[in-house]
């Protein structure tokens, strides 16, 4: 029971690695606050979860973020995920598209961390990368500039807010609804082709994820580190 008694919010935890890591958490003693923007989703989240708090949280609305953090007293370890896989070419994409990677990464961070890390002694805070921080592809480059920001964030905040630890997650391919929907009927060929790359040879769960993000919120020795999840992927 690492967690005993700590407060864990999962922004982005209806579904994914989020929800992975809510039931983690849960085993582990915590008392978990999960949040989504669909309330269906998050309700059929919460009643599989049984006890858990949730909000309907956008975390491009920085009034949504502070909503939610002005309900809890205190805060153990805040988990930032909740983000789409919007990119597109920088040439060819109207500019509000282009942007979105930067308003849910970056500014959708910056609102989470601003109002819950004041209530926030200790603990940690995980922030989320990807692979096209270090693998780019064509017509994902908005999406890797957030996630380069969300690594070089990761690094400052950990000595802006000390001593509360921050890290980031890093990771390549997860089997999530988000991977599911991205690929659609070409999931099950994408998977076993992306398997057949990588050293490992098969892609992540969310629940391998979910013991990595376990791993920075109980490892007090461990701040502004990036926490690669990619079955070797950058390397390939
Ligand atoms: N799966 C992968 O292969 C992979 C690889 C690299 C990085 N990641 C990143 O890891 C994170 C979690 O991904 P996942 O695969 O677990 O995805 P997922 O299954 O789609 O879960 C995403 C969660 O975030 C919420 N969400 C999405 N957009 C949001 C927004 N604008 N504001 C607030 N909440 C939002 C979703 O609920 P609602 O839709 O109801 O809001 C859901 O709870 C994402 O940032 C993703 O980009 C995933």
């Amino acid at each position: 029971m690492q967690l005993k008694n700590r407060t864990v919010v999962i922004i982005g935890g209806s579904s994914g690695i989020g929800f992975a890591t809510a039931e983690l958490a849960q085993a582990e003693g915590a008392t978990v606050v999960i949040t989504g923007r669909d309330p269906d989703k998050l309700d059929r989240a919460a009643q599989q979860l049984g006890a858990v708090r949730t909000a309907i949280v956008d975390i491009t609305n920085e009034t949504d973020v502070q909503q939610l953090m002005l309900q809890l007293d205190h805060i153990d370890h805040l988990i930032v995920l909740g983000a789409s896989l919007a990119s597109g070419k920088v040439v060819d994409t109207p500019l509000q598209e282009l942007t979105r990677p930067i308003h849910e990464r970056i500014l959708g961070a910056v609102y989470a961390v601003r109002h819950a890390a004041p209530r926030m002694s200790d603990g940690s805070i995980t922030l989320t990368s990807g692979l096209f921080s270090t693998r780019p592809i064509p017509g994902m480059t908005m999406a890797a500039t957030a996630v380069g920001g969300i690594e070089a964030m990761s690094r400052a905040l950990a000595l802006e807010l000390a001593p509360i630890r921050v890290n980031a997650i890093a990771p390549g391919y997860i089997d999530t609804p988000l991977l599911q929907a991205a690929f659609t009927d070409q999931y099950e060929s994408v998977v076993k082709a992306q398997a057949a790359t990588l050293p490992v040879k098969c892609i992540g769960t969310a629940q391998e994820a979910a013991r990595a993000i376990l791993f920075l919120m109980t490892t007090r020795f461990i701040t502004g580190e990036v926490l690669h999840l990619d079955g070797g992927g950058r390397y390939v």
